[in-house]
C-alpha cells in the first residue's frame, strides 16, 4: 500500500470534479486512491482510472491501489459480498486492493446514507461480518481486507474470530489526534494503520482546522522551509502510518507528495508530541441529533481512545 493515498470525500459529490482530481493525482504520481460506497465517488474514480489507462498514464489498473469500504447499512453477513460486487461494478474493476468495514456501526439494511436515525443502529455481528469479509478475500474480489474507525476494543472482537486478520485500520490521525494507544496496539498485532483527515479534515463542523492552524506546526514549517500540510504528512510518514489525504487542487496534490526527501528534527518531533489533542469525528456524528438509540449502547460504538 503506497505511503500516501488520495482521499475522495467531497460533499456534495460532483462526478467531474472527482474524476479530474483522480486523473490529476495519477498524473503527478499518486498510485493509491481511497473511496467508499458511502462517498458516491466509486464511479468517477473508476472512470478516471480507465481514462488514465487509455491515456497511457499507467499501463493498467493493476498499478493503482484502490480501497473501498462497506457502509453500516451493509454490515450484515449476507449483504457483504453483494455490496462489494456493487462497489466493483461502480469501480469497473475485477477486484479492490483493500476492502474495509467503514465503521464498527451496524445500521438497518438499506442504501448507504448519511446521517442516520439513532433507532436504525443495530448490534454489530463482528463474527458474521468478518466471515463474509474473509470470503471476499478468498474469492479474490478483495486482495486484502481490513477495518476503519475501529478502536482497540473492536479489533479484539475481530481478532478473536479471524482466520485472516485485518491488514489495515484506517482512522482519524494527525499531529492533533495522534492515536498513541491504538498505534501501539496495531503494531503488536501486525495491523497497518492508515490516517484519514491527515490535514485536520474539511472543517465540516465549522470549528476551523486544528492542524492547518496549529502554531507549533507553523513554526516547524517555517524553520524547515515546508508547508504545514507537508510537516503533518511527514510526521505521519515517520510514524510508519499511511496518509489518505484529500486535495482536488493540482498544486496541493503535488505538494502533498513532496515529503520523502527530507526529515523532521528530533526537536520538531518533541514539539509535535506535546501538541494538545483534539478529535474531530465521533461515532455519534453519523446520526441525526434527535431520536434515541433503542437497540445499541452508544458506548459500544465509541471510537475515542487516549
Ligand atoms: N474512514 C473514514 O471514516 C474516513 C473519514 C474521513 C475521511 N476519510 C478519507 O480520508 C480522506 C482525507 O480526509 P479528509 O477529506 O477528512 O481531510 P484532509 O485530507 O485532512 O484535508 C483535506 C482538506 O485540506 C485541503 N488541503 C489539501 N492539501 C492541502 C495543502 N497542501 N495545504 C492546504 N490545504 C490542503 C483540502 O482542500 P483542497 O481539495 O481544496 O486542496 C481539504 O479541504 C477523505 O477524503 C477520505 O477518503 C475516511
Amino acid at each position: 500500500m503506497p505511503a500516501v493515498g488520495l482521499g475522495t470525500v467531497e460533499f456534495p459529490t460532483v462526478h467531474e470534479n472527482t474524476k479530474n482530481a483522480v486523473l490529476a493525482a495519477i498524473e503527478v504520481g499518486y498510485r493509491h486512491i481511497d473511496t467508499a460506497s458511502m462517498y458516491g465517488t466509486e464511479k468517477p474514480l473508476g472512470d478516471a482510472v480507465a481514462e488514465a489507462v487509455r491515456r497511457g498514464l499507467v499501463q493498467s489498473r493493476e498499478e493503482v491501489f484502490v480501497t473501498t469500504k462497506l457502509w453500516g447499512s451493509q454490515c450484515h453477513q449476507d449483504l457483504v459480498l453483494p455490496s462489494l460486487r456493487e462497489s466493483l461494478q461502480n469501480l469497473q474493476m475485477e477486484y479492490a486492493d483493500l476492502y474495509l468495514i467503514h465503521w464498527p456501526v451496524c445500521l438497518k439494511p438499506g442504501p448507504p446514507g448519511f446521517p442516520n436515525k439513532k433507532e436504525d443502529a443495530l448490534p454489530f455481528d463482528f463474527e458474521g461480518v468478518w466471515r463474509a469479509m474473509e470470503e471476499c478475500q478468498r474469492l479474490g474480489l478483495a486482495r486484502a481486507i481490513g477495518v476503519s474507525n475501529f478502536a482497540t476494543k473492536h479489533l479484539e472482537k475481530i481478532l478473536a474470530v479471524a482466520t485472516i486478520p485485518p491488514a489495515v485500520n484506517q482512522v482519524e490521525l494527525n499531529p492533533v489526534w495522534q492515536q498513541r494507544t491504538l498505534r501501539a496496539y496495531c503494531a503488536t498485532k501486525g495491523i497497518r494503520v492508515a490516517a484519514y483527515s491527515p490535514l485536520g479534515g474539511q472543517n465540516w463542523d465549522g470549528q476551523g482546522n486544528a492542524v492547518l492552524e496549529s502554531p507549533v506546526l507553523a513554526e516547524i514549517a517555517k524553520a524547515r522551509g515546508k508547508t504545514v500540510a507537508q510537516v503533518s504528512l511527514r510526521w505521519i510518514y515517520e510514524q510508519g502510518v499511511t496518509s489518505i489525504v484529500k486535495s482536488y487542487n493540482k498544486e496541493r496534490l503535488k505538494q502533498n507528495l513532496e515529503i520523502f526527501d527530507w526529515e523532521l528534527t528530533e526537536e520538531d518531533r518533541q514539539k509535535i508530541s506535546q501538541i494538545s489533542q483534539k478529535k474531530i469525528i465521533q461515532a455519534e456524528s453519523l446520526f441525526t441529533p434527535e431520536g434515541e438509540f433503542t437497540s445499541v449502547d452508544p458506548a459500544d460504538m465509541d471510537i475515542v481512545e487516549e
